[in-house]
């Protein structure tokens, strides 16, 4: 991701300014020498050339980084001063795919033409060093953590060991999160170790079990692999690491909702480095101090799979794909994602007055300096936009970067040797209603693309679900069963949503179902022993609710309910005791708060009672359990008195 080392970063929504402090002194100095046009007279290292390098290099070029050698002295530099011309006035380095002037983004890695021309003459005029105390202050950087002390580190069960030889490897780590309740992500920051093999990282969720059974068909940790299993981008996060990024520090009241049970999956592209490396990644996140406000972050795809189907030897082999926003949306970043044969990149707005706002170009797409592209300011763009995407691939033998020799033809798919072709762009829709109209309208148009895209049929579903037409959310789900029987959350959804037509008996069997696909479900579980309950079959709710509690011991709610059944069979201390840890869990709980005050005003212990009662109509005042519950208790207290007396 781009290397935040400029000046300030205006963060995508709050407008807060970031600044790497310790960078300051080489922006200045850099912008007083350079100031737009290349450097006069004499140039030296240390004038006129360090700070370049101090800016735009060493952030990668430098021990224990990615870039094979350091720049950070003039020893350094002045052995590759020719190489370093090249691939300077090439663009080759520093490495930066989007072409200037098609969307602006943060942190863009570009030298300024009067950059490197300065370096240009320098070389030519023999490399000088010039007088060392006009070197300015090495940069600083963080060793560690570069936000800060997580809130929560997960490592890897075991490290990975890399083997010395090619050829390159997609792995993915599966890696539980310890959390034992809800929590909000605000970000994460990956410290990959082994940085000099580690090319780039993707993160993404999964809250099925799907991973995690993969991972454990083979002895070793993780999968292989360019595809990433059933996991996801959580509420419409981006999650990535490249070389040299400096960690996004995430915003607050956007944050991703992290359920217990979810487990990481980590996808490390790694290049082998001639001996075997032992690879250690570890993640931190930061959570955030509260859930999210107002809309969620939502994430749009365009794609072109399914037009993927590349003779062996065509050189201009042309994708394209197009969107149609029924909403609103501030666009906030982009992540085009293609294989080795893409040459040209393009996204492209046309908003409804007809006006064109290029969203990213790349001209020459190299998938080894891949990225996530975070807009420098959000660009809005109104309902009724059309978006398009036009990809080119180059599949002959002139292409440098074809895998196969001599050509053959390619299709979509997930193995190097196969091609993709998606743009995605992370969005802000203006409200939670437009967010479900927008996820409503990319689902129905993957399935114009893909009938058979089970997924689809499943997110649809959801949709539908929040829109408020469950008759047209079931169907949705149906139609994912019918195609993959076993997709145990779409099992679970359309019980609930049974559940909600007053079909408690399919919706009990569709629970049943999904648990037989993966019996460690908690949600299926929770969901079974409230319909039992519902049916009065109490032991059998309470067996379930222990499940669930297995699976997830802070579950206030599960907590809670059993309590409601335990209660309702006349085990009063036990229901009590349940309820006693559900409002500890979830002290805002105002159905808790009651339950534990009645409980407790059953066994005649009025005053706690009372204390409950009234937290809980502190909490929801418009409670009329708790508030007749609390009138009882008063009462009976009051009267208890005047027995006394
Ligand atoms: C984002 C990380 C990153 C940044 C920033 C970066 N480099 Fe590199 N650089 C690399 C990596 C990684 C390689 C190894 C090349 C490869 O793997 O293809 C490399 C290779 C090179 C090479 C060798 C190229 C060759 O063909 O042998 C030179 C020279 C170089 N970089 C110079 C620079 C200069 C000068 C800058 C700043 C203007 C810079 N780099 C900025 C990561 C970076």
């Amino acid at each position: 991701m781009a290397d935040f080392k400029k000046i300030t970063l205006v963060s995508l929504i709050a407008g807060l300014a970031v600044e790497v402090a310790s960078l300051v002194g080489c922006r200045d100095s850099d912008s007083r020498r350079t100031n737009g046009k290349p450097a006069s007279g004499t140039l030296t290292f240390t004038r006129d050339v360090a700070p370049v390098f101090f800016r735009e290099c060493v952030a990668c070029h430098r021990p224990g980084e990615s870039a094979p050698f350091s720049l950070l002295t003039y020893r350094d530099v002045k052995r590759r001063a020719r190489t370093i011309v090249a691939v300077t006035r090439s663009r080759f380095m520093p490495p930066w795919l989007p072409d200037p002037g098609y969307g602006q983004f943060a942190g863009e890695r570009r030298l300024t033409d009067a950059q490197i021309e300065t370096i240009r003459r320098w070389e030519a005029q023999g490399a000088p060093e010039g007088d060392p105390a006009d070197l300015p202050p090495l940069p600083q950087f963080t060793e560690g953590w570069r936000l800060g002390q997580p809130d929560l580190v997960i490592k890897l069960p075991r490290p990975y060991i890399l083997r010395a030889d090619p050829p390159e490897v997609w792995r993915n780590f599966v890696i539980p999160i310890p959390v034992s309740t809800t929590r909000y992500v605000k970000t994460v920051e990956l410290r990959p170790g082994s940085a000099g093999v580690v090319h780039h990282a993707l993160l993404g969720v999964d809250p099925t079990r799907s991973s995690r059974r993969r991972d454990e068909r083979d002895v070793e940790p993780g999968f292989d692999g360019m595809g990433m299993g059933d996991s996801q981008a959580p509420d419409g996060h981006l999650l990535g690491w490249t070389p040299g990024m400096v960690p996004f520090p995430g915003v607050e009241g956007k944050a991703w909702r992290l359920e217990p049970g979810t487990d990481l999956v980590l996808q490390l592209h790694v290049i082998p480095s001639g001996k075997p490396e032992v690879l250690n990644p570890i993640v931190g996140l930061y959570f955030a101090k509260a859930p999210p406000v107002g809309p969620l972050m939502s994430l749009m795809r365009l794609d072109a799979d399914q037009a993927i189907d590349i003779p062996p030897g065509e050189k201009h082999f042309i994708v394209t794909d197009r969107f149609e926003l029924p909403v609103d949306v501030e666009v906030l970043a982009a992540y085009p994602h293609a294989h080795f044969l893409a040459k040209t990149m393009e996204g492209l707005a046309r908003l409804p007055d007809g006006t064109e706002r290029w969203l990213i170009r790349i001209s020459d797409w190299d998938f080894k300096w891949q990225d996530i592209y975070r807009y420098a300011k959000p660009i809005h763009l109104p309902k009724g936009t059309t978006i398009s995407m036009r990809y080119s691939y180059d599949n002959s033998a002139d292409n440098v970067r074809n895998p196969s020799r001599p050509p053959k033809r390619v299709v979509a798919g997930l193995r190097s040797s196969d091609e993709m072709a998606h743009l995605q762009l992370q969005v802000l829709p203006r409200s939670a209603e437009d967010a479900v109209l927008l996820k409503e309208a990319l689902y129905r148009q993957a399935l114009r693309k893909n009938p058979s895209d089970v997924w689809a049929y499943y997110e649809l579903g959801n949709a539908l679900r929040d829109k408020g037409q469950p008759l047209e959310a079931i169907r949705q789900y149906r139609a994912a069963l019918e195609r993959d029987p076993s997709h145990a959350a779409a099992r679970n959804n359309l019980g609930v949503v049974l559940a909600t037509q007053g079909n408690v008996d399919e919706a009990m069997s569709q629970y049943r179902q999904a648990l037989r696909f993966e019996p460690d479900f908690a949600d299926a579980h929770y969901n079974l022993g409230n319909a039992l309950r519902a049916k009065g079959r109490l032991d059998e709710a309470i067996r379930h609710y222990r499940e669930v509690l297995r699976l997830e011991p802070d579950l206030a709610e599960a907590h809670n309910n059993l309590g409601e059944v335990l209660s309702l069979q006349g085990k009063l201390d036990e229901a009590i005791a349940q309820f006693r840890i559900a409002v500890r869990i979830k002290p805002d709980s105002a159905e808790a708060h009651n339950n534990l005050g009645a409980g407790l005003g059953l066994q005649g212990k009025l005053g706690e009672a009372i204390t409950h009662f009234r937290q809980a109509l502190q909490i929801e005042p418009d409670h009329a359990n708790a508030r007749e519950n609390l009138r009882i208790a008063v009462e009976k207290a009051v009267s208890a008195a005047r027995v006394q007396r």
